[in-house]
């Protein structure tokens, strides 16, 4: 098979991350005969660095013709102040909204190695296994009208949460076709008390409910969510929510894998879709080698099975990581005594390594 991908590396520890990462690609590619051609550009700091612009007209393009797109982490104090349009963030949500990629998947999933490393009780955490499935093209993010302005004497800022019944349908269609191939049980999480987004989003929810009735489907209000996300977060499986309260639920059910450093994620929904790890660009430890290359790598296992449909490679690579784990090799975010302290390449070595013992 012969895949171009766009990579887009970004800033702090993206640049590692994904350079470590495209060397267990390419030992994936060699051991199971594929060809991967990569195009570089640039997105956030680095973008604002060299060409002004956070998301350059280039970047789109070549995010647009390709098979697939790598995104390491945008982001860092150096550029914390600018004004609205010239924030790197600004990189991320251009391209979600350029490609149309609505639905976003992060998955939480304990490796059996690290239920020690996490800062809830061992019973409570072992065997979690949830997907969180965040719109992300819609809601607070996206909505117009959405500024500053004078009023009454006194600056006021704002945003718009929207959402039209198509956008709520095509992300409720994706979360039940995910909830179908996992336990079949799906949370629909809202604000239905009080916002009346979220009362069109039940009432999408479960219209859409009707065409997969094998799923069983319950709703939850976030503010709840959010608690038994910790008191007991065995009870999910496939949690479908809004934008905003998903960028929240997703960092906090990543923590209950021990560390965000271990988390993948793929955004789906138009003719490219883009992998990145849910962690950030951590300037405070960029440059030195210490990063968690695993989230990226992860993400390029479902880079493999959801753009390339290589599910084979992708269980490989996914039990690589699993092996190394459980072989004690961590890196500083999941170390603790008695295991092996790895760098970003060393890491990245030992799960190339792996996969060459593996068949
Ligand atoms: C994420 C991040 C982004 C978001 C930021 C960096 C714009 O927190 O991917 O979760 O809020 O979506
Ligand atoms: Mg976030």
């Amino acid at each position: 098979m012969k895949k171009t991908i766009t990579v887009i590396p970004g800033d702090g520890i993206g640049q590692e991350v994904v350079s470590a990462s495209l060397t267990v690609l390419e030992t994936i590619a060699k051991k199971f005969n594929h060809t991967f051609s990569y195009q570089y550009a640039l997105a956030g700091g680095a973008a604002l660095d060299a060409k002004g612009v956070p998301l350059p007209d280039e970047t789109l393009k070549l995010a647009k013709s390709c098979d697939a797109v790598i995104l390491g982490a945008v982001g860092g104090p150096k550029w914390d102040s600018n004004p609205q349009h010239l924030k790197p963030e600004r990189a991320l949500l251009g391209l979600r909204k350029e490609l149309g990629l609505y639905a976003n998947i992060r998955p939480a999933k304990i490796y059996s190695a690290l239920a020690e490393a996490s800062t809830l009780k061992k019973e409570v955490v072992s065997g979690v296994d949830i997907v969180v499935m965040r719109e992300l093209t819609g809601g607070l993010y996206f909505g117009k009208p959405s500024g500053f302005e004078r009023r009454n004497g006194e600056e006021v800022g704002f945003n718009t949460m929207i959402y039209s019944e198509s956008e709520v349908r095509r992300i409720a269609v994706a979360a039940f076709e995910i909830a179908r191939k996992r336990r079949k049980k799906l949370c629909s999480v809202d604000k239905a008390n009080v916002l009346e987004t979220s009362q069109l989003w039940r009432k999408v929810v479960l219209e859409t409910a009707k065409d997969f009735p094998d799923v069983e489907l319950s709703h939850m209000y976030v503010d709840n969510c959010s608690m038994q996300l910790i008191r007991n977060p065995k009870q999910f499986d496939v949690i479908v929510t809004e934008n905003m309260f998903g960028d929240i639920l997703s960092d906090e059910a990543a923590m209950l894998t021990g560390s965000i450093g271990m988390l993948a994620s793929a955004s789906l929904g138009g003719n490219v879709a883009m992998y990145e790890p849910v962690h950030g660009s951590a300037p405070d430890i960029a440059g030195q080698n210490k990063a968690n290359p695993i989230a990226t790598i992860a993400s390029l296992a479902m880079m493999l099975t959801y753009s390339f449909h290589l599910s084979e490679e992708s269980d490989i690579l996914e039990q690589a990581i699993e092996n190394v784990l459980n072989k004690n090799f961590r890196t500083g975010d999941i170390y603790t005594e008695g295991t092996t302290l790895l760098g970003t390449k060393e890491m990245a070595e030992k799960i190339i390594h792996e996969l060459s013992t593996l068949h």
